[in-house]
């Protein structure tokens, strides 16, 4: 029993782990960065968004904007990387 749940711990990690991986790609595929410097993302001072849901809001606002072609999943996988890099927001739905 604990093989198993050590086997499918390793599995989730590692695939977290490349949608981490392919969250980063598109961010940087995109040219995000042309107008964002991410460590503004960390200030609490400077950042506009409250919450997860307001961040994600903006990166699909953004991402349409600037004509990424992202998918739904593409918005989320790239809400959840920023969040786990710089928004440090605890809620994430
Ligand atoms: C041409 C410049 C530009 C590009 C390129 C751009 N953004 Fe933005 N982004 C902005 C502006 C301006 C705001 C603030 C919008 C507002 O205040 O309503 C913003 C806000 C955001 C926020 C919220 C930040 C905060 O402080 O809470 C996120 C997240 C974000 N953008 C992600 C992205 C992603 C992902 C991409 C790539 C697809 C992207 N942006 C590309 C201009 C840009």
């Amino acid at each position: 029993m604990k093989i198993i749940l050590v086997a499918l711990t390793v599995f989730f990690s590692t695939c977290e782990h490349a949608d981490m991986i392919k969250a980063k790609n598109f961010f940087d595929n995109a040219k995000c960065a042309e107008c964002h410097n991410v460590e503004d993302f960390k200030d609490k001072t400077f950042r506009k968004s409250k919450t997860f849901t307001e961040m994600k809001g903006m990166v699909s606002a953004c991402q349409i904007q600037h004509d990424a072609q992202w998918f739904d999943d593409d918005e989320h996988d790239v809400a959840l990387y920023l969040n786990q890099e710089y928004f440090h927001f605890t809620e994430k739905e």
